[in-house]
């Protein structure tokens, strides 16, 4: 401050000076030389006024504040999450002052911040996740200033996408913009690949100084068995349902919480046929139920495997991955829940969760196409609103359109009750399909409540959604 003060009277001296000086030569009439020294004294002073901008430019701390190292972290589906609580982890292992925060916690980068981790994911097509939406619309939206700022950039995507990894490019080319300075190259992680993440966690050591100790292999699948498998919507006019239940060989594997993903191993599905893929299914039941459901729909060499070729009894290779971004509010805040087709699984497990904590303020609107073959958990729904959880359920059948068709149709349908009951703090759920669904119930929600108001509630995670 006080050098400030002391640039700020020499320069006010210098201008004084070489304002003289060009006065003086007009003065004397001596034109052309007058000219030269007109413009020697304006560079001076341009001259002048650039190095004082640039020694009192606002410049972030290199020194280390009371946390070192910010780990920012922008999931959708849990797991850019995990992973920056490990990034954090090993870091504090290390000696570290580091924490883990979400993006939808930050309206800019932290003005003291010197460094930055960011571990964030693409969704949609190509699109940020939800709890980014307002940090990229009000900071990326313009150029920040950040100097002095050291960062890294984590980049979770599957190349099976066309915009692989965008949102953390995006996030990078502002950063970069902006005079930030990467301690090194943008980390893509294409579909959890371990070695890129053994790449970051070396990187990141090297720069924060301190070793890469940790295992980050993922968890190894579990064995469990096929119990159950039953048809949910014979006759339909879409691809068959089924309920699977599966049973883990060791009891203690019976931990998930609503909302979490399974992981279903890569199998061949014949002794000579390719390998297949791993999958990913919402998990439709609470622990205590002693058994895990999913709701898999027939499509795919993948499901159906499972929906066909296992019979009761076989082994399945199974591993949770928590999803926390989907989690239920631990309180009695109402909730809107909204979902589609096989989207009824998760919805199912949430509302287990909500019911079996005495939160009754649920309102659920769930779609399919024809109300007497496609019920899939409708029983469950019907029971919890006949009990009084559920406060109020409406179905949407697309086929038997009176009113409306949709369930984005039944929203807008029901306006005034929405509005109020996110005025009420409900928080709104989404779970099913991306294509169709999803950009129709949001676009149904920003008209509801504002685009401002949907994206505040998505950074504060009222708004939630496992789409796929
Ligand atoms: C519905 C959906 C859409 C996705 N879209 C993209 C995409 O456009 N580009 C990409 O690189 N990855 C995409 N992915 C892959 C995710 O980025 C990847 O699975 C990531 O590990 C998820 O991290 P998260 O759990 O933190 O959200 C998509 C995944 C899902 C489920």
């Amino acid at each position: 401050m006080r050098a400030a003060v002391g640039q700020a009277v020499l320069g006010a001296m210098l201008v004084a000076a070489v304002l003289a000086f060009a006065t003086m030569q007009d003065f004397h009439g001596l034109h052309v030389a007058g000219v030269t020294r007109v413009t020697v004294a304006a560079g001076s002073l341009s001259a002048w006024l650039a190095f004082v901008a640039f020694v009192v430019r606002p410049r972030r701390s290199a020194a280390a504040s009371a946390t070192d190292i910010l780990v920012v972290h922008a999931s959708q589906t849990g797991f850019a999450t995990e992973l920056a609580e490990r990034t954090a982890a090993m870091l504090r292992d290390g000696g570290k002052a580091a924490v883990a925060r979400s993006i939808g916690e930050l309206d800019a980068v932290p003005a003291d911040a010197a460094r930055l981790l960011f571990v964030v994911s693409t969704t949609g097509e190509g699109d940020a996740p939800d709890v980014a939406s307002v940090f990229r619309r009000d900071a990326m939206g313009v150029r920040p200033r950040l100097y002095g700022l050291h960062y890294g950039v984590l980049a979770l995507g599957d190349r099976d996408y066309a915009n692989f990894c965008a949102f953390g490019h995006e996030l990078d080319r502002w950063l970069r913009d902006g005079g930030a300075t990467p301690w090194f190259d943008l980390v893509e992680v294409d579909d959890g690949d371990d070695g890129a993440l053994r790449h970051w966690q070396r990187q990141v050591a090297l720069a924060c100084g301190t070793v890469a100790t940790a295992d980050w292999s993922r968890p190894a699948y579990g064995a469990w068995r096929l119990r159950e498998r039953r048809l949910l919507n014979p006759g339909s006019l879409g691809g068959p349902c089924f309920h699977v239940a599966l049973v883990p060989d060791d009891p203690a594997s019976l931990r998930w919480k609503a909302g979490d993903i399974v992981e279903i191993g890569p199998r061949r599905a014949r002794d000579d046929a390719e390998l297949l893929p791993h999958r990913e299914y919402s998990i439709a039941s609470l622990p205590a139920d002693g058994e895990l459901h999913l709701v898999v729909r027939q499509v795919g060499v993948g499901s159906r495997w499972l929906t066909e070729g296992a019979s009761p009894g076989d082994r399945i290779d199974l591993r949770v991955r928590p999803n926390a971004s989907f989690h239920v509010p631990g309180d009695a805040r109402p909730v809107l829940f909204i979902g589609n087709g096989t989207g009824i699984a998760g919805l199912r497990a949430l509302l287990k969760a909500r019911i079996a904590a005495g939160y009754r303020r649920n309102w659920v609107l769930f779609g399919e196409r024809q109300a007497n073959v496609d019920r899939l958990h409708v029983d469950d729904l019907e029971r919890w609103q006949a009990e009084g959880d559920v406060e109020r359920l409406d179905l949407v059948w697309s086929r038997e359109s009176r009113g409306s068709r949709y369930v984005q149709d039944r929203l807008r349908a029901s306006a005034v009750e929405v509005k109020r009951f996110v005025d009420d703090g409900a928080s709104v759920y989404v779970c099913g399909s991306l294509a169709g669904m999803a950009p129709g119930v949001d676009a149904a929600l920003r008209a509801i409540v504002g685009d401002r108001a949907l994206e505040e509630m998505a950074a504060f995670g009222r708004y939630r959604r496992d789409v796929y």
